[in-house]
This record gives C-alpha cells, structure tokens and sequence, in this order.
C-alpha cells in the first residue's frame, strides 16, 4: 500500500505547545507528536491497557496515563511503569509548507 499523509497540526503550534494531540479519524487513533531536542516525534497516546487519556511529561520524556498510572517513554514508545511488553505505535512525520503530517502505509 502506497505512504499516505495524514496531516496533524502546524509546525507554529507545535512550537509553541511543545505536544499537539489530535484524533485522526482515517487512523481511527489518537496521535500525540511532541518536540523533544528539535525533532518531531509522533506516537499513538490510546493506552494499550483499556484505552485512558494520557498526560505528557517532557522534562521526564514519558507518557503517563490517567487511569491507572501506566507510563510509556515517548521516544521509544515503551511501557516502563510495569511487565507490559507492548509498545505505543510510533509514526513518522514530515512537514510541508509548515505543515506536519504523519505518514502511514498500513
Ligand atoms: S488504561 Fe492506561 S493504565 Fe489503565
């Protein structure tokens, strides 16, 4: 299947922001892309355990879920609370014209 954009938010807020979180409904997932040391990293921020909201914490470079605490490293994508093996979906990105996208061949 050919690479498809999907775009996510203008590089200008995320700037300003530093995490932009959007539903990107032709994903049918929640991305969160963050500015971490000048990159542009996008992640999937649905926890794998029953689907909670997370907060972001950029000084400890983690996902924290709300419900029940679970933790994710953002630049990996790894549980790092606990057992789980899983990891969060990571995508890459690209910018065109200011604008972010994340790109997807599924
Ligand atoms: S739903 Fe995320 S830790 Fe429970």
């Amino acid at each position: 299947m050919a690479l498809q954009r999907f775009p996510l938010c203008r590089r200008d807020e995320l700037e300003r922001s530093r995490v932009v979180t959007r539903w990107l409904n032709d994903l049918r997932d929640e991305v969160t892309a963050v500015l971490l040391d000048g990159r542009i990293l996008a992640r999937s921020s649905v926890c794998p355990r029953f689907a909670g909201e997370f907060t972001v914490d950029l000084a400890a470079r983690r996902f924290r879920c709300k419900w029940h605490a679970w933790e994710f490293d953002i630049e990996s994508g790894r549980c790092v609370s606990n057992g789980f093996k899983g990891c969060l979906r990571r995508y890459e990105t690209d910018e065109q014209d200011g604008m972010i996208a994340v790109l997807y061949d599924g």
